[in-house]
């Protein structure tokens, strides 16, 4: 029996944690089964909404539908009636007879959940200016991958506090990993004190596993002051503080050589390529989660 409301993926914090453990275990399952991947996506559609560029977002979960069998389709706002007279109801409720998942990227997290509470199908969020739980899951997976259990390791992010900063902060309740944001001052006084914030990045980065970072100037902030974020570049003295085996992330796009130098982008602690693959791998975990009504077996 399909369950009375759809499985959406909206916010990592509304997960218990056997379930994000169980979709990353998966995502680990699907990355292996990459050149055999099982049909179970076979007759099902995704509709994907963007009100923002994207390339990873955009192409992984494309790709992710089409190699589980499945299909998708691309809108962006200005393509249909939502940016003009169509209310954000009436299009989940329209868009849930056509398809059956729908993934979406809107700036404001508020529309998202209001699209959500219509559509009749589940919702994934594909960011908004508040989260980017697809992102986080794709990152916990590269951790693993690359670390092993992620419980008590040390995820040390500098910079901006911004939707990705967020939705790891969920996650480190969640499975239960230390988090420490290194930001400036004015940044700290804005940030959620689970992110346990300081301004002291040489501090933040001692003995870290993983060193994080973000652009200082998301998408829709043109024109925003970055001049105190040059303290929290990630480069090879603050990498050098941080473990021997540290790994360097980054959800990308870069703002070259803002956020982070290039030596240490492209240096050998860097895994932001395989971060980016996981993406890819992670998603196809989301949506057989969310598809599962639509039966979708695992
Ligand atoms: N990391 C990420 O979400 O990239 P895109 O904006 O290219 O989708
Ligand atoms: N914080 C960035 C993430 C891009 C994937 C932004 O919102 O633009």
């Amino acid at each position: 029996m399909p369950s009375s409301q759809p499985k959406h993926f909206i916010n990592l914090e509304e997960f218990d944690t056997q379930t994000l453990k169980d979709i990353l275990a998966h995502a680990h399952e699907l990355k292996a089964q990459k050149f055999n991947p099982p049909q179970i996506f076979r007759g099902l559609t995704l509709a994907m909404l963007f009100d923002k560029r994207s390339t990873r977002t955009r192409m992984s979960f494309e790709v992710g539908m089409k190699q589980l069998g499945g299909h998708s389709l691309i809108l962006s706002k200005d393509d249909i009636q939502l940016g003009g007279a169509e209310s954000i109801e009436s299009t989940g409720k329209v868009m849930s007879r056509y398809v059956d998942a729908i993934m979406v990227r809107l700036s404001d997290h508020k529309n998202l959940e209001e699209l959500a509470q219509h559509a009749t199908v589940p919702v994934i969020n594909a960011m908004t200016d508040i989260s980017h739980p697809c992102q986080i899951m794709a990152d916990l997976m590269t951790i693993e991958e690359k670390l092993g259990d992620i419980a008590g390791k040390k995820i040390a992010w500098f910079g901006d506090y911004n939707n990705v900063t967020m939705s790891f902060v969920d996650a480190s309740e969640k499975l239960n990993f230390e988090f420490i944001a290194a930001l400036p001052e004015e940044v700290c006084a804005r940030a959620d004190k689970r992110a346990n914030p300081t301004a002291d990045a040489i501090n933040a980065a001692k003995n870290a596993d993983v060193i994080v970072t973000d652009t200082w100037v998301s998408m829709g902030q043109d024109g925003k002051e970055i001049e105190k974020f040059w303290p929290y570049q990630v480069n090879a003295a603050l990498m050098a503080q941080a473990k021997d085996t540290a790994i360097f992330m980054h959800c990308l796009p870069i703002h070259e050589w803002e956020e982070v130098s290039e030596e240490v982008a492209k240096g050998p602690q860097s895994v932001i390529y395989d971060e980016a693959e996981n993406r890819l791998h992670a998603q196809k975990a989301i949506l057989a989660y969310c598809l599962a009504d639509a039966g979708v077996k695992i």
